[in-house]
């Protein structure tokens, strides 16, 4: 009904506009007098100190929010991270042992392949660590630790809050594996604090701009294929944003990481193709811009998303999204809005049954 839906058309639209309090909900409790404080959590700093390798297994949007996690943690705590999606796990021969920590990331707690994985891992003497949004599923209960995220109950089967409340998860990870091993610098710990506290401000203005991005949808929705571009953090929100469309709106879409494009898939850009060019990542900017040059000449619309200030892209791209200023390490958490909006503003306009896409699941749970 209608009010189930908190009075708006559809759940995505409604889980959507729910990220800033999901997000709240999930990291203020965590946040204790300048520190990060993970209530029954085992992992202790004489275990980090001894974790060889993490592997972050995950199906889906989850394996999604592991991309992100890969270049996060291994830029503050410095531990090699693998990614793999969780029904390759087990069949991949993973160099697991008891110095190994697998993070699983699941909404449902309840998807078949993640599961395995986890059992596997754990038969491999690695300590499992589940970031879940279900309370008590099978993950959350199985798993050596919990952390969970606090989306609520998720109804449409394209995720959002979860996704976004996972990535919050992921950052709270780190940082605290970071606090604990005294790597960061107490500035560096309020800093990074900060910018988690402010994310959910920063989300409500974003979600104000929707009427931006519906236009955009409403030139676009009839696209045959559409590129998503980025590099290192953009490039995994990248993975996510043309899932979500590929999902909702049946286009076919591509995520590629920019510098990558031109070993293969410029061949596909023609007239009229839309690129969705993610330019947040500082350093990166630059190469974003000619990486735009060159879709441009081949005659792309290109539609960017890029940090408030950085005007110079209105010179290159046909479209551009700006983002609130904040820290580079939580920007993902801004750059999935505007690809979930896109995507559900694509398939409203194309009618079609936005909270059940055929032939998918909420949750998968057989192998
Ligand atoms: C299904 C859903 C996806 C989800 C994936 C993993 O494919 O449609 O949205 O990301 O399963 O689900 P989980 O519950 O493990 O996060």
């Amino acid at each position: 009904s209608a009010a189930e839906k908190g009075g708006y058309e559809h759940f995505m639209f409604k889980e959507i506009m729910e990220q800033p309090r999901a997000i709240a909900d999930t990291v203020n409790p965590r946040i204790k007098d300048g520190r990060i404080v993970l209530d029954d959590i085992s992992l202790t700093a004489d275990y980090i100190r001894d974790i060889n390798k993490i592997y972050i297994v995950a199906c889906g949007s989850a394996y999604h929010v592991g991309v992100v996690g890969k270049y996060v943690i291994e830029s503050m705590v410095r531990i090699p991270v693998e990614v793999i999606v969780a029904s390759e796990f087990r069949y991949c021969n993973p160099l697991v042992d008891d110095k190994t920590l697998v993070i699983l990331i699941s909404q449902s707690g309840e998807t078949a392949d993640t599961i395995a994985a986890m059992r596997e891992a754990k038969r491999l003497g690695a300590r499992t660590f589940a970031i879940v949004n279900a309370v008590g599923s099978c993950i959350a209960r199985e798993a050596d630790d919990v952390l969970y995220t606090w989306a609520g109950p998720e109804i449409a089967v394209a995720t959002t809050k979860a996704y976004s409340t996972q990535l919050t998860a992921i950052y709270l990870m780190s940082i605290y594996m970071a606090q604990e091993l005294d790597m960061l610098t107490p500035e560096l710990l309020a800093k990074y604090i900060k910018a988690l506290e402010k994310l959910p401000d920063n989300i409500s203005k974003l979600l104000e701009n929707k009427g931006e991005i519906q236009y955009i949808a409403s030139k676009y929705f009839n696209s045959k294929s559409v590129f998503f571009l980025g590099r290192t953090l953009d490039y995994a929100v990248a993975l996510e944003g043309s899932l979500k469309l590929k999902e909702i709106s049946y286009i076919h879409s591509e995520a590629y990481a920019a510098g990558e494009l031109k070993h293969g898939t410029i061949a596909l850009i023609e007239e009229g193709t839309v690129v969705v060019a993610l330019c947040t990542v500082k350093n990166l900017f630059d190469k974003m811009l000619s990486n735009i040059k060159e879709v441009k000449a081949r005659g792309a619309v290109v539609i960017a998303v890029a940090e408030e200030g950085h005007t110079e892209i209105e010179k290159e791209a046909d479209y551009v999204i700006y983002l609130p200023k904040c820290d580079e390490l939580v920007m993902p958490s801004e750059v999935v809005v505007p690809l979930q909006l896109f995507s559900y503003y694509v398939s409203s306009l194309k009618g079609l049954d936005i909270d059940k896409p055929r032939n998918l699941a909420k949750s998968v749970t057989v192998e």
